[in-house]
């Protein structure tokens, strides 16, 4: 007897054949230093930054650590001689120490990765750009740019990410991504979920949650 196809689950994110392009470029960003994301959340990443790249426009990561998914980005960009930009911006020293004790689960210093260990991770990427500090003060460095195509948020803070979503959402291209980490995880509920849940409550714009925690809201 066959399964239910109601119980079957499409993982391309394990099928190499269905989806060389995304095994080489994991591959290539796993095995060059740490790297803390799943293979299904790498791949949801990777699937829709691709559909951003006929956008003008920019890409930015918020929340970087030692770079596993700036690197995966890079090499996208690179293989599709994307014109755009990738912004990236951490503090470089781990979690900020605005952590709300009643939400946030990290503590201050958590999450640590040195900046020059990704600066290194990522040479020969001449359209990264680098923004140490923290958000929301490293935002005012980007002042200028007011269209970005995709934005993947992954800072797992409360006020990190409430920052970024009033950040970045105005300076949406039409049809561009901004696509928030672990939004749909239980342990997140306080922090990543009830952030985006706040800013996009009265706008016009849809949270779509995916079987792996993501989130992304489309620009229309
Ligand atoms: C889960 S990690 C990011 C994982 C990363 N995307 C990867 O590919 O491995 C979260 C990061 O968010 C950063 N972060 C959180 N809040 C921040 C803030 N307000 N300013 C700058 N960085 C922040 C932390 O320093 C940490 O490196």
């Amino acid at each position: 007897m066959g399964i239910p196809s109601g119980r079957r689950v499409f993982t391309p994110w394990f099928a190499p054949a269905l989806t060389s392009e995304f095994w080489e470029i994991f591959n290539r960003a796993r095995s060059s230093g740490d790297y803390i994301v799943s293979p299904e959340c790498s791949y949801m990443v990777y699937q829709y930054c691709l559909s951003c790249l006929d956008l003008p426009g920019n890409i930015a990561e918020c929340g970087v650590y030692s770079g596993g998914i700036a690197h995966l980005l890079s090499l996208l960009l690179q293989r599709h001689a994307s014109k755009a930009s990738l912004h990236l911006f951490d503090t470089f020293e781990g979690m900020p120490s605005a952590s709300i004790t009643e939400r946030d689960h990290f503590v201050s210093g958590d999450l640590a990765a040195p900046l020059d260990r990704v600066v290194q991770r990522l040479d020969g990427f001449p359209f990264v750009e680098f923004h140490p500090g923290r958000l929301p003060e490293t935002l005012s460095q980007v002042a200028g740019v007011t269209d970005y195509a995709f934005v993947h948020v992954n800072v797992d803070m409360y006020q990190s990410t409430l920052d970024c979503c009033q950040w970045f959402w105005p300076r949406m291209g039409t049809g561009g991504i901004l696509f928030i980490g672990d939004y749909g995880m239980y342990a997140y509920r306080r922090t990543a979920r009830a952030a985006a849940d706040e800013y996009f409550a009265d706008r016009d714009a849809t949270v779509l949650l995916l079987p792996t925690g993501q989130a992304l809201v489309i620009k229309r």
